[in-house]
């Protein structure tokens, strides 16, 4: 495989878009996702367009064995991986003790452990190469405490966190790694995470530029890109930090409310 990309949740709204810019560029593609059908109809279509080598592999990404899964099947087939993009995640509305154990936990097994054993797994090899570049999809929601979504933003913190540290440990390797945090868009995020009639998702925006900007920061090798922003959030972002805590607690607890679009 030349240039090859790994891109788990390949088929949802910004994998799809990940999935098409690196095709678009020449390189080939192993993509991860859960559903077979939905990956080898992505497969098939991103073959024909662009001519490139694209595999599969289809895993449920709560699980904890998982990444190995995935780092074994790469290396069986000798795939190199080139560019490791952890994008596959997702929310989800509601109080902390309404919200089962099992959503809750499957959550931070998707969002956190599984792209973090991808990291532990992959990173060593590009080390030793003296390239490769990780691209890990956070959010906005990093930058904040998120009531009604209490796991889902600490998620996301935590990746933000780790990969700025690693971007900092990987300085000299030839291996970059790269946070990427959106604003929110529109994509199957906020029907798979009962968000759609939230004033967050009222002005979602088109996944695609912010999917080439995340892309092109990989590649040039940023520690972290903020991307899709709506109006509103051009100014709540950068005042959040001034805010008080409390107030601040409040208006995203009220942006999240069911309903709270129409308001
Ligand atoms: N949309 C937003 O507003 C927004 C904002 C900031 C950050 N993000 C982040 O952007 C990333 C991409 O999300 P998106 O907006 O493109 O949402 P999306 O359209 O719902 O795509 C999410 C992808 O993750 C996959 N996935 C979820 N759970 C999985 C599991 N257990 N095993 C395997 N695959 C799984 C989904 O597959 P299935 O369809 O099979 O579930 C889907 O392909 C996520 O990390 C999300 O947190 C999104």
């Amino acid at each position: 495989m030349k240039k090859a990309a790994l891109i788990t949740g390949s088929y949802g709204g910004l994998g799809t878009r990940f999935a098409n810019i690196h095709a678009s560029n020449g390189g080939d593609l192993v993509l991860v996702g859960r559903n077979q059908k939905k990956l080898d109809q992505q497969a098939a279509e991103l073959k024909h367009q662009y001519q490139i080598e694209v595999h599969t592999i289809a895993v449920d990404l709560s699980q904890s064995d998982a990444a190995q899964n995935i780092f074994d099947t790469c290396q069986e087939n000798h795939w190199e991986i080139e560019y490791l993009i952890n994008n596959a995640g997702f929310g989800g509305q509601g109080e902390f003790i309404k919200r089962t154990m099992e959503q809750d936990m499957s959550m931070i097994a998707v969002n956190i452990e599984t792209p973090t054993r991808l990291c532990k797994l992959f990173l060593p090899e590009m080390v030793k190469r003296g390239h490769g570049k990780v691209l890990n999809v956070s959010s906005t929601a990093a930058v904040m405490p998120g009531p009604l979504q209490a796991v889902y933003y600490a998620t996301k913190a935590y990746m933000t966190s780790f990969t700025e540290a690693l971007w900092r440990e990987l300085k000299d390797t030839g291996v970059t790694a790269t946070v990427l945090m959106p604003g929110a868009m529109s994509t199957g995020f906020a029907s798979a995470g009962s968000l759609g009639d939230t004033a967050l998702f009222a002005k979602a925006v088109d996944p695609t530029p912010v999917a080439q900007a995340g892309y092109n920061g990989m590649m040039n090798g940023k520690m972290a890109v903020t991307a899709g922003l709506v109006g509103s959030q051009k100014i709540f972002l950068p005042m959040s930090p001034l805010m008080p805590k409390k107030m601040l607690m409040n208006s995203v607890y009220n942006m999240q409310l069911p309903g709270s679009a129409k308001k």
